[in-house]
Parts: structure tokens; C-alpha cells; sequence
């Protein structure tokens, strides 16, 4: 009786999984920051001209969990507002743009 019952949990847990990972699989990762050229300026390399994204995941962590925040800051990002105006941060869809803050506040790997 409790194996049957386990067997019909197995599927449940699986498709819950999948419906969890998904969502994250469809946000940024590393290789939409590529596409983007983040890494030119933004690459671990001494001579960067922009802060690592390292150094920025954990500036950013502070956004974690909190949505609106995140939000806020997207679109500060994306209006060139927090400093002076780089075109490959203005020039990001707000779909890209929010996929990769959201990537960066999550850590950023
Ligand atoms: C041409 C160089 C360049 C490129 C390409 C670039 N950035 Fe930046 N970015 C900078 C510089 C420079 C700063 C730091 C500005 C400052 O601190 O005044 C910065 C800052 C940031 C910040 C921090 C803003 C803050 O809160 O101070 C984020 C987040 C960021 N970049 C994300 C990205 C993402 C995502 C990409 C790829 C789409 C990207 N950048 C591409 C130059 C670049």
C-alpha cells in the first residue's frame, strides 16, 4: 500500500521540479551575459574597466527577495539613471535587462 502510494508521488515531485526549474532555466545565465557583451567590460580581469560581476552579485544581494526593489533598480539600470549612460545597459530589452539583474542579485554564476 505505501509503495503504491510512493509511486504516484514520484511523478508529482517530478513535475513540480520542473515546473520550478523552468522559470529560472528561461531567466539569464552567464551565456545571455556573453551574448550581451557584459563581459567585455565587466570580465574578472584586472584591467575591466567596470567592477566584476563578482563584485556586483554581491553588491546586489541586498535585492534578494524583494521584488520591487528589484524592479526599481531594473529600471534604473535600464534609464542609465544610477551613473553615467553606457549604450550595452540602455540598449538591453526590459526582458533581458530585468533577466540579468535577476541573475546578478541571484549570484551571478
Ligand atoms: C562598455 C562597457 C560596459 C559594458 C559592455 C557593460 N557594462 Fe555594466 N557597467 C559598466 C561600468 C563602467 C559600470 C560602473 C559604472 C559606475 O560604477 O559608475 C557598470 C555598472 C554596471 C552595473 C552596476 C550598476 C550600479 O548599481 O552601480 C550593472 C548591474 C551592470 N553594469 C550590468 C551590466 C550588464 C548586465 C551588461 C551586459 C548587458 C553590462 N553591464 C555591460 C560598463 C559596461
Amino acid at each position: 500500500m505505501q509503495s503504491h502510494t510512493l509511486q504516484h508521488r514520484i511523478p508529482l515531485a517530478v513535475a513540480l521540479l520542473i515546473t520550478l526549474a523552468y522559470p529560472l532555466a528561461a531567466h539569464a545565465n552567464s551565456e545571455l551575459a556573453s551574448d550581451k557583451g557584459c563581459y567585455n567590460c565587466h570580465g574578472a580581469s584586472a584591467h575591466a574597466k567596470a567592477p566584476s560581476f563578482e563584485r556586483l552579485a554581491r553588491q546586489l544581494s541586498k535585492y534578494q527577495g524583494d521584488l520591487a526593489a528589484e524592479d526599481k533598480y531594473v529600471t534604473k539600470f535600464l534609464t542609465g539613471e544610477i551613473f553615467n549612460h553606457i549604450d550595452a545597459h540602455e540598449q538591453l530589452t526590459p526582458e533581458s535587462a530585468k533577466a540579468l539583474i535577476h541573475w546578478l542579485i541571484e549570484g551571478g554564476k
